[in-house]
């Protein structure tokens, strides 16, 4: 089918195995992702964001066991089930990415114009030379000054910044349709925040590709993201175009992270909002709602059975509230 998305996610659940726990970090998620879209993914820290991207293209610690069940096609194959030596030739090739920990993006002891072209070589089968030539592009290309000198040098010898800028040269070297971004900018300051967040919008704009963004900030996803999915304990709460989700935000847990961004009139040092209470741990079956405990609107339907993701009426936004829901068919 020509127009079906680049990226479709369909019940995805995941399961972990370590010598210590057992846990479903990923229960049930759907969304899709077109060419040329940005796709938001929010929820607290531990709500299985990172897990939901990087289980299905093998990229998960060594001393876990992971097991997927669902379905994720991405360019009209399906992932799950596909053998690794194929899986890792779509790594850092049709997907690119950027990982959280900015720490473990660079080899410390290599310069980055080699860093940058052994990318180049790995998936584009380029020379040496030709591999060279395409490093100094790329990092022209993500608005780095003087090109030719930062090649020759260390990850140590950069701000942090300019680091996480070769970081997105380094994802960008396979000329990926897909770029998973997680937590891009977490690491940095605020005002270089809003510069590589910026970056990371026009460059996905101008090479038209797919963008999955992981965030735990809405304010960095209204400018950003044509769609967001809000997880919470590994379910999808709420999903839909961003601008009927932040303007008016039907799942409790949604309407809880909006009022947490810090507001303009906001005293300067006030304290951050937060939501009161804490997620659950995932090792434990859960029946009803997972927000349910720290829900304002509970009723006794939340705990009951796990509420369904609903449509809207115009049929845009899904959500898995049996309050907002009352009276309305699941999907
Ligand atoms: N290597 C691992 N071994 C065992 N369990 C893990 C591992 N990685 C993740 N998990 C489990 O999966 C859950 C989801 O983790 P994940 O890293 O996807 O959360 P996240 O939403 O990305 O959080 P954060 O915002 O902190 O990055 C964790 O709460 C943990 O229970
Ligand atoms: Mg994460």
């Amino acid at each position: 089918m020509h127009d079906e998305p680049l990226l479709s996610v369909s019940n995805l659940t995941v399961d972990l195995l370590t010598a210590k726990s057992a846990v479903r970090p990923v229960d049930g998620v759907s969304y899709t992702v077109r060419q040329g879209e940005c796709l938001a993914i929010v929820g607290e820290s531990g709500s299985g964001k990172t897990v939901m991207n990087f289980a299905p293209l093998g990229l998960m610690p060594t001393g876990v066991t992971t097991s997927l069940s669902g379905s994720v096609r991405f360019g009209g194959r399906e992932l799950i089930g596909l053998p690794e030596p194929d899986i890792r030739k779509l790594r850092g090739k049709s997907i690119g990415f950027i990982f959280q920990d900015p720490m473990s993006a660079l080899n410390p002891v290599r310069r980055i114009g080699r860093q940058i072209a052994e990318m180049a070589e790995l998936h584009l089968n380029m020379t040496p030379r030709a591999a060279e030539a395409r490093a100094l592009e790329l990092v022209k290309l993500v608005g780095i000054s003087d090109p030719a000198a930062r090649l020759r040098q260390y990850p140590h010898e950069l701000s942090g910044g300019l680091r996480q800028r070769i970081v997105i040269a380094t994802a960008l070297a396979g000329e990926p349709k897909l770029l998973i971004a997680d937590e891009p900018t977490t690491a940095l300051d605020v005002t270089v925040q809003a510069q590589i967040l910026r970056l990371l919008k026009d460059l996905q704009r101008r090479l038209n590709m797919a963008m999955v963004l992981i965030t735990h900030d809405m304010g960095v996803v209204a400018g950003a993201a044509d769609n967001i999915v809000v997880m919470y304990a590994a379910r999808a709460a709420e999903r839909g175009p961003v601008d009927k989700v932040l303007v008016t935000p039907r799942h409790p847990y949604t309407r809880g992270l909006i009022n947490a961004i810090p507001k303009r009139e906001d005293p300067i040092g006030s304290l951050f909002r937060g939501l009161p209470g804490i997620p659950p741990t995932l090792g434990a079956p859960l029946k009803g709602c997972a927000f349910a405990p720290r829900c304002d609107f509970a009723v006794p339907a939340c705990t009951a059975s796990r509420p369904p993701l609903v449509p809207s009426a115009d049929g845009s936004v899904f959500v898995a509230c049996p309050v907002v829901n009352e009276g309305r068919a699941a999907a």
